[in-house]
């Protein structure tokens, strides 16, 4: 916390936000049929712990009713209607079938190359069901974990499910992370199944997967017993007899008898990691009820959910938290009917997501700013070729929405019709925390406005004292939710000290706000050592070790900056080795930047490759030792640099720019 210059950095990019001054309240036959009315407010500010027990009563079947809705006692550690049982799958597959609705389709699957599924709740309850008792025959017990790396296939809600019937919390590793990091966080849960696939679907191409584990597991010192594969793409792979087995060969010969498994409220349903400000991710876990009661209770209230007439679609993969909790949790604990794609949003053309729009006459979709950006910078021809009259209403979530993506978004997509709902919360919150009500709000572009209700949220000042109307500050959550996380996988010192130690007794979400004149909330972005791009959270700290895992690298400082699609890029600073830096001639260098990036990317993933790496002959450090970011942010940004004297040598500054300029 000690470098407060990113919050002072997204305040400035943003100042413009807040005098924002248009408003759209919902149109009076939307607020007149909508689920949430402004009565849910009054309703969970009575009683919130009531309002919360009634949620989880009336959008969950619990196989044992809980008497306790909040056990605090032992803070941070929530414990949600503790005495409670339920099974997760049950939840989202079973009970929908035995009320009847078994004909109603789940998932609308879109492959990329054109490929199609459709899979009725009946027909899923049986594919989990079967999943489940396979995963069981490869050894996989109540409370073992289970790792997948699976591509945008039904076969991912099928393993995350059969996972939950079974007990096994999961841990879904995206399929764009590299074998090393696959690797960290297979040990670091000690899992004991992988799920993965031949490969998958995106631009066109095959792309694989499988080799990815076989290189995470290649060095023997991993607890995984059996790879589950599934068949997707039919292109060739390397085999471990006695580890490896076809999902193919396994799951369709299992009976579909294999009976969810009662678990108590707090049991763990996944973990899932998630980029902190050291290079080691933090694998956040989540527990059953309240997780899945604050995943029903939002994906109904905030998207309007019908589930009897709505097509829902989430972009989101499944290897994000959005993907978990409103791809695979939310929807399906709700009966919703939904779409799922494997690929990009521009193959085979750049009109692919609204053709699938038009195609499954989607109702309610929920994407990320960066893609609403990019579609902007393809043009409003692309949309404007297809019927997108069936949509009603349009979520952003994962970054701060400029308001003018925002408008576009409402305009373009929404038919100047739509309530565009821009959603705050974060993979340890589980669910939506801060959002505008679509028949309740009158949204203002590019805030999220106000907690939902049954939410606690404020902005802080540095003692954590809240600060008045028209001021920035700290976002943070006053009081205890269900969906919160329940801790970091195996690492109870870094949960107190990442979420609670900053503001005693309140929870610390890493994010710089302000609080305008009519007590709204915008959410600004992170205040500290973590980025931001496309939506996905990255650790300056983690790419700064990748870098320095190169031979020819000695140090390496990295910065988030602005960035007009992707909100933020990575942009690096190296320091080479004496034998590097002298052997690199104006020739090489260029192919020797190409090959750091290549190092980033197969260090951690494609999505952490820095947009630029500059050479440099030092870097500006305080006296203490510590990076000063802000400054190199200014050089990323093509910016005055800022106030240096606080440097240790204050020329450094000086010599990079000279660098620059060369
Ligand atoms: C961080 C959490 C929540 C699912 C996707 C990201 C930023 C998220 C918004 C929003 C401004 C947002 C915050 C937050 N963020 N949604 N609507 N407005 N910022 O989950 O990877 O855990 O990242 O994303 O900085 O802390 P995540």
């Amino acid at each position: 916390m000690a470098d407060h210059t990113s919050a002072d950095a997204a305040a400035g990019g943003l100042e413009n936000l807040l005098v924002e001054e248009r408003r759209f309240p919902p149109s009076p036959e939307f607020a007149a049929q909508a689920n949430a009315t402004a009565e849910l407010y009054d309703r969970a500010a009575a009683d919130r712990l009531g309002f919360w027990a009634e949620q989880a009563r009336e959008l969950l079947t619990w196989s044992t009713d809980f008497s306790e809705v909040l056990d605090w006692s032992d803070a941070p550690r929530a414990r949600w209607f503790g005495d409670g049982r339920l099974n997760a799958a049950y939840n989202a597959v079973d009970r929908h079938v035995e009320a009847g609705n078994g004909e109603r389709v789940a998932i609308h699957w879109e492959g990329e190359q054109g490929d199609t599924r459709t899979i009725t709740y009946a027909q899923l309850r049986d594919e989990v069901a079967r999943a489940a008792a396979a995963l069981a025959e490869l050894g996989v017990q109540t409370g073992d974990r289970v790792a997948i790396y699976l591509p945008m296939i039904p076969e991912a809600v099928v393993a995350m499910l059969a996972c939950a019937r079974i007990g096994a919390p999961h841990s879904v590793v995206f399929g764009g992370f590299s074998a090393e990091a696959l690797h960290t966080r297979i040990n670091d849960a000690s899992a004991k199944v992988v799920i993965t696939a031949d490969g998958g679907y995106r631009r066109g191409k095959a792309s694989a997967l499988k080799p990815a584990v076989d290189d995470a597991l290649a060095s023997g010192d991993t607890p995984v017993e059996k790879v589950l594969v599934v068949r997707r793409t039919g292109q060739d792979v390397a085999w471990t007899e006695g580890r490896d087995v076809w999902w193919d060969e396994v799951v369709p010969r299992q009976d579909t008898d294999f009976a969810p498994v009662d678990v108590e409220a707090e049991h763990p349903l996944f973990i899932l990691y998630t980029s902190g400000t050291t290079g080691k991710p933090k694998g956040i876990f989540h527990t059953t009820g309240g997780y899945l009661a604050q995943s029903a209770y939002t994906h109904r209230n905030v998207f309007d959910l019908k589930p009897e007439t709505d097509v829902y679609w989430c972009t989101a993969d499944i290897g994000w938290v959005t993907g978990h909790t409103y791809v695979t949790y939310g929807p399906l604990v709700n009966g919703a009917t939904q779409v799922m794609y494997e690929g990009t949003p521009d193959t085979p053309h750049k009109g692919r997501w609204w053709e699938i729009v038009e195609k499954y006459k989607v109702t309610l979709l929920y994407t990320a700013p960066t893609a609403i950006r990019t579609c902007m910078k393809w043009g409003e021809e692309e949309p404007g070729r297809f019927d997108l009259s069936s949509l009603r209403v349009l979520g952003s979530v994962g970054e701060p929405i400029n308001p003018e993506a925002w408008v576009w978004y409402r305009r373009v997509i929404g038919g100047d019709r739509t309530p565009v709902v821009d959603t705050w919360w974060q993979t340890e919150t589980g669910a939506i925390m801060i959002s505008p009500l679509p028949g309740v709000t009158a949204a203002k572009p590019g805030s999220a406005q106000t907690p939902l209700p049954g939410i606690s949220a404020d902005v802080v000042d540095e003692q954590g004292e809240p600060v008045p109307a028209g001021s920035g500050g700290y976002l943070v959550l006053t009081e205890p939710w269900p969906a919160m996380l329940r801790g970091i996988w195996g690492d109870e010192q870094r949960f107190h000290d990442t979420y609670w130690s900053r503001f005693p007794g309140i929870y610390f979400a890493g994010d710089g706000a302000k609080k305008d004149e009519d007590g709204d909330l915008w959410v600004l972005g992170r205040v500290d050592d973590v980025m931001n791009v496309s939506g996905h959270r990255l650790s300056t700290t983690e790419i700064e070790s990748a870098l320095v895992s190169h031979p020819t690298v000695a140090e390496a400082a990295v910065v988030g900056a602005s960035d007009d699609t992707t909100g933020q890029a990575v942009v690096a600073f190296v320091i080479l080795r004496g034998e590097a830096a002298a052997a690199a001639s104006e020739a090489s260098a260029e192919d020797h930047i190409a090959e750091l990036r290549a190092h980033v990317a197969k260090e951690i993933g494609p999505i952490a490759k820095p947009r630029s790496i500059l050479v440099v002959p030092e870097l500006p450090k305080t006296r203490s030792g510590k990076i000063m970011r802000r400054l190199l942010r200014d050089v990323a940004e093509n910016r005055q640099v800022g106030d240096v004297t606080t440097l240790a040598d204050s020329t450094v500054m000086a010599q990079i720019s000279a660098g620059m300029q060369k």
